[in-house]
């Protein structure tokens, strides 16, 4: 039996499946150890046999029901030809974008350069078990956009002038950034993930009557894609506070996962006929055990009725203890 299928699709509420955000990456210095020796880390995602390697590192040490491959959201701005550079401890940095370039490009390109990321899918998948879920992502247009366009400061606000000046331009970039997030979606079902999670990490930055335009329809698109493909799907609508509600009953997912802001009780009563994912805040886990148990054991019993899937309200931070984590799976599996 694949737990995440079971809670996703059938809704089933007798058992807690559990992954973790940002699991394949920093906390692990079986990770570092690659990372360090690969400065490059677009060329790293691009690197099948590591990828692979990295996905599937947290499963080797964990007892976790599913992977997610090792990849970035910002592949995509990469395979349109725009230039990506990651520094540490720093928020990604793109090339100036380009109108003409970006409209210039095609989906067999844009598929062959993101070749190396389904060969990893399809080489991961080999080795998980039957049970496991291997979980592939994209981000929501949104998303993408204020990377791609550098839309926010540095101080993480958006540049709502530049958004008002230009809202033609950006309504047609997402409607395109929608057609190559549909073919990687399909490229990666094809080489055998068997979800797709959509971050809209930055949908919080919206305005609140932009949000069906920019993240609500943008997202339903993605959805009905996926759902033309039978691949159920989570969303992670993050920090749009009691607009989930609205977001739900509009995009209809298989799964949404919660951030830390939200209160899990509003989510509980208000959040229905649908997988709830995650909640808890990251930095609870570089607390005290006790207080990592108390609040790990609040998450289990506020969505023991429901089909949830045990996550976290946003990525594992790099100086998650592993240690810590593998206590807090086993927690979870004893519920
Ligand atoms: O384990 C996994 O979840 C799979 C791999 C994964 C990465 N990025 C690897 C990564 C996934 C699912 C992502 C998604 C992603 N990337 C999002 C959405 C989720 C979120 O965190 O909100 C976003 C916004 C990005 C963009 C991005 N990539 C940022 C802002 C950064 C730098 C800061 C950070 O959070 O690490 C990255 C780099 C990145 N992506 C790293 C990893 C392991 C760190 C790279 C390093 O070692 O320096």
């Amino acid at each position: 039996m694949n737990k995440i299928i079971e809670c996703l699709i059938n809704k089933k509420s007798t058992c807690i499946p559990i992954w973790f955000m940002r699991q394949a990456g920093r906390h692990l210095p079986e990770f570092r150890k690659i990372r360090f020796k690969n400065p490059d880390f677009i060329k790293l995602c691009l690197n099948s046999s590591l990828s692979t390697k990295i996905t599937l590192q947290p499963i080797e040490r964990y007892d976790l029901d599913a992977a997610i491959i090792f990849s970035d959201i910002l592949m995509v701005p990469y395979a349109l030809g725009q230039e990506v550079i990651f520094k540490k401890n720093k928020s990604p940095k793109l090339s100036e974008f380009n109108l003409k370039t970006f409209l210039n490009n095609d989906k067999i390109t844009f598929s062959k350069k993101l070749y190396p990321i389904y060969k990893a899918i399809k080489e991961s998948k080999k080795k998980l078990k039957k049970k496991q879920s291997l979980i592939s992502f994209v981000g929501a247009p949104w998303t993408i956009l204020i990377y791609m366009l550098s839309l926010k400061n540095n101080d993480n606000k958006l540049q709502l002038d530049r958004l008002k000046k230009n809202s033609f331009e950006i309504n047609l970039i997402l409607d395109k950034l929608n057609d190559y997030l549909s073919t990687h979606i399909e490229n990666q079902i094809n080489a055998g993930a068997d979800v797709v999670q959509i971050f809209d990490s930055w949908a919080g930055l919206i305005p609140e009557k932009e949000l069906y335009n920019y993240c609500y329809i943008p997202n339903l698109k993605i959805v009905d894609f996926c759902k033309s493909l039978k691949i159920p799907t989570i969303c992670f609508p993050k920090g749009i506070g009691k607009r989930y509600k609205e977001f739900l009953e509009i995009v209809k997912p298989d799964g949404l996962s919660i951030d830390y802001d939200l209160d899990p009780y509003w989510a509980r009563s208000n959040l229905e006929n649908v997988c709830l994912q995650g909640g808890l805040d990251p930095k609870t886990l570089l607390k005290k055990e006790k207080i990592i148990y108390k609040e790990v054991d609040k998450y289990l019993t506020i969505f023991k009725e429901t089909p949830y899937i045990f996550n976290l309200g946003h990525g594992l931070l790099p100086e998650t203890n592993p240690d810590v984590l593998r206590k807090v799976i086993e927690r979870v599996r004893k519920a």
